[in-house]
Order: C-alpha cells, then sequence, then structure tokens
C-alpha cells in the first residue's frame, strides 16, 4: 500500500474567537485540504467564511486547536518559517486593490519583488502571469484605464505571478457581470489546472457550482460536501 499523500492543510480541532467577542466565529473539528483540492465554500454573511480563509491563509492565527500547512506544525513555526509559507499563499478579492496610477505590469511585478525574484526575471513572469489571464496587450496601461472584468483579471494575474500552492478567494466574481464572472472563473480553473489549490468563498451559486468540492458555513461551522 502507498503512503496517502501528505495534505496541504490539514487542521485540528482549529477554533477562531476575536477579540472582545463572546461567540466563536469558526468552530471546527477535523479538515483537511489536498494538494489539488478546488473547494467553493458557500454561507450567510457573518457565518465565518472570511474568517477561515484568514486561517487557511495564515493572515489570522487559530485561538484553540492546531493546524499544519505543507506539513509544518503551524504552532510550532517560527516567524520566519511562516513568512516562507505564505509565500506559497496568494488571495483574490471582491475588490481589486489595485495600484491605479501604475501601469498593469508593474501591478503584477509587485509581488516578484516582495518574493525576492531576481529583477532579470521579472518581466518575463509578469508577461507570462498577464497571458495566463489575456491581458498581455494591456501590460502598458494604467490599471485605472482598465474596466472592472479587466481589473480582476490583472489581480488574478498578480496572484498567480509567483506560482503559489493555494489561491485563496474571497468572492472573486462579486463585483463582475455574469460573463467577466466566466472569465475569471475559467481563469480560476486554468490555475487550478496548473498545480494550485483553490479555495473559494462565493455567493454565486454558479461560481460554487464549478467547484468539484463544496463545503457549507453556517454560524462558525463547517459542513463538507454540500451541494451547490
Ligand atoms: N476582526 C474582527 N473582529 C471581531 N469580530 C470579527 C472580526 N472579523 C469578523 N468578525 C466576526 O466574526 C463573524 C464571522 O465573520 P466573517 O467575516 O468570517 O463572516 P463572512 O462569512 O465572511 O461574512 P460575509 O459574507 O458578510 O463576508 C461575524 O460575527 C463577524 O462579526
Ligand atoms: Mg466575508
Amino acid at each position: 500500500m502507498t503512503e496517502p499523500a501528505e495534505p496541504l492543510i490539514e487542521w485540528k480541532d482549529v477554533t477562531k474567537t476575536y477579540p472582545g467577542r463572546d461567540s466563536q466565529a469558526l468552530s471546527t473539528t477535523t479538515l483537511r485540504i489536498d494538494n489539488d483540492a478546488h473547494i467553493a465554500i458557500t454561507g450567510p454573511s457573518g457565518s465565518g467564511k472570511t474568517t477561515a480563509l484568514n486561517l487557511l491563509g495564515l493572515v489570522d492565527r487559530p485561538s484553540t486547536g492546531r493546524a499544519w500547512f505543507a506539513g509544518t506544525d503551524l504552532s510550532r513555526a517560527s516567524n520566519r518559517a511562516l513568512t516562507r509559507l505564505r509565500r506559497r499563499i496568494a488571495f483574490v478579492f471582491q475588490e481589486f486593490y489595485l495600484l491605479e496610477a501604475r501601469t498593469v505590469l508593474e501591478n503584477v511585478t509587485l509581488p516578484l519583488i516582495y518574493h525576492g525574484v531576481p529583477r532579470a526575471e521579472h518581466t518575463d513572469a509578469a508577461m507570462a502571469a498577464l497571458e495566463l489571464v489575456g491581458l498581455a496587450d494591456l501590460a502598458a496601461s494604467r490599471a485605472n484605464q482598465l474596466s472592472g472584468g479587466q481589473r480582476q483579471r490583472v489581480t488574478l494575474a498578480r496572484a498567480v505571478v509567483t506560482r503559489p500552492r493555494l489561491l485563496l478567494c474571497d468572492e472573486p466574481t462579486g463585483s463582475l457581470d455574469a460573463a467577466n464572472a466566466d472569465a475569471v472563473l475559467d481563469i480560476i480553473d486554468t490555475v487550478h489546472g496548473q498545480g494550485a489549490a483553490v479555495v473559494m468563498v462565493t455567493h454565486d451559486p454558479r461560481a460554487a457550482s464549478r467547484a468539484p468540492t463544496r463545503w457549507g458555513v453556517s454560524e462558525g461551522r463547517i459542513t463538507l460536501g454540500v451541494a451547490a
């Protein structure tokens, strides 16, 4: 028998209680995310979806419980180790958070600077990411000259330019019309096909139905395998 592959993320009894709040924002028992996961998370406002993403993305720490990322026990990891792990994770939000006065190419290059990628590699890597999202021809345009759909495609290029192992999306289609939403979901599928695990929070049933795995969140509890 072969050993089961090591999960990308594993949680045991992870909970999150925000300071000054009585109730738990999130309360889980066991949770596992594989390296090839493609998961959609749905649930009412305030149910704990963003809280879950922030814990998965190592933005926030659990209040109790233990969590592993790529085999590293996060409760024992040094700040340096956590910083290294965070570099393998990318976020895409409903809001685009682009540097408006900068070019598309500059926006997509930014993570490469933070990641310490050699300067000589920046343009090739950024252009490859822009090719992936179909915006190579707009590389020299300023971000504030783009449409909403194009801006979200830039944020996706910026997210994947560092080849993350995990792409976390919080309502990535929330500001888009159906055609632009489909284009963004197609790109997310491509990123998944290239080897990243994807976890996407969405209110959009069409977006959720495209993910092979669906989780629901209700009052801080995650239910695995809900129908979209
Ligand atoms: N920084 C914070 N400090 C205190 N309470 C918080 C904080 N962030 C979230 N909460 C609370 O935790 C609960 C879960 O919030 P969370 O943002 O995870 O919900 P959500 O499912 O993402 O909702 P939405 O769909 O509206 O984005 C809510 O009761 C919220 O008020
Ligand atoms: Mg949220």
